[in-house]
């Protein structure tokens, strides 16, 4: 579904991605994780065609990638930012609703489609008419992926999706999330900080330090086999402190 070939980003003179080659298969769940700064948002904005590569050329089901396209195909990605992107003078229904309005999709339509993802986001009915500043962080992380998933995308980007969320909603949404996206066969890319999430979420794991790719593969992989010392340290640095903890209360 998506090649990406010898794409490079660089902001002045810091590189921000190295030149990086990345194929998703359609149906994928592919999750981005690495350390801050290590060019994960980066990676999603370029795909999401939201800044130009330096070098290197983006395929989407065999097209290139180009200015005059990207408007076309920007409809079949659904992208939640890292920051959720929510306007903050519209209600949640505006929100959500914005590209289905402008492109001017059938109201009735537009009615059941809204009230299946407040649903599916557990967002009771009263909430579509209150403005964001008016919901918790976690409240408005769930509207920004009922934005995404308005149009029924065939690629969904998600930039840290679930940060905001309590722990037990977080666990829910994800579990939620791989069964919707497994049932509908969507191709999702999501960055993550949390390797538990990395790993119960994404069939293939890109690990990123520095603007490179260090290993991609399913979990198991990095785990068994790490590529080099920073794969093992990345893991266990989540890992260790939580296990230790729990044995310490033994
Ligand atoms: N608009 C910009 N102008 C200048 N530098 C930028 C810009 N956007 C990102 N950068 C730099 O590019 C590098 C990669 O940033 P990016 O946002 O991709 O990191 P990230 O992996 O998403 O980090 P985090 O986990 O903190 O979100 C960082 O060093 C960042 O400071
Ligand atoms: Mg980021």
């Amino acid at each position: 579904m998506l090649v990406i070939s010898q794409v490079s980003k660089r902001y002045g003179d810091a590189p921000a991605l190295a030149p990086t080659d990345l194929q998703v298969p359609s149906g994928e769940s592919l999750v981005l994780i690495g350390p801050s700064g290590c060019g994960k948002s980066t990676l999603l904005r370029l795909i999401a065609g939201l800044i130009q590569p330096d070098s290197g050329t983006i395929t989407f089901e065999g097209t290139r990638l180009s200015s005059e396209n990207i408007l076309q195909i920007r409809q079949r990605m659904g992208y939640v930012i890292q920051e959720g992107g929510l306007f903050p003078h519209l209600t949640v229904r505006d929100n959500v609703t914005v590209m289905a309005r402008y492109l001017h999709r059938d109201a009735s339509w537009i009615d059941c489609r809204i009230n299946e993802l407040a649903q599916l986001a557990r967002l009771p009915e009263e909430m579509m008419s209150r403005f964001p500043a008016e919901l918790s962080g976690g409240q408005r992380q769930r509207v920004s992926l009922m934005r995404a998933l308005m149009l029924d995308p065939d690629l969904l980007l998600l930039d840290e999706p679930l940060g905001a969320l309590d722990p037990m909603i977080r666990y829910e949404l994800q579990q939620e999330l791989k069964a919707i996206f497994g049932q509908l066969g969507k191709t999702v890319i999501m960055v993550t900080h949390d390797i538990a999430e990395a790993a119960f979420f994404g069939q293939t794991l890109v690990l990123m330090r520095d603007g490179h790719i260090v290993q991609a593969g399913p979990f198991k992989e990095l785990a068994q086999t790490p590529a080099e010392p920073f794969v093992e340290q990345f893991i266990t640095a989540q890992r260790e402190p939580m296990a230790q903890l729990v044995e310490a209360l033994r």
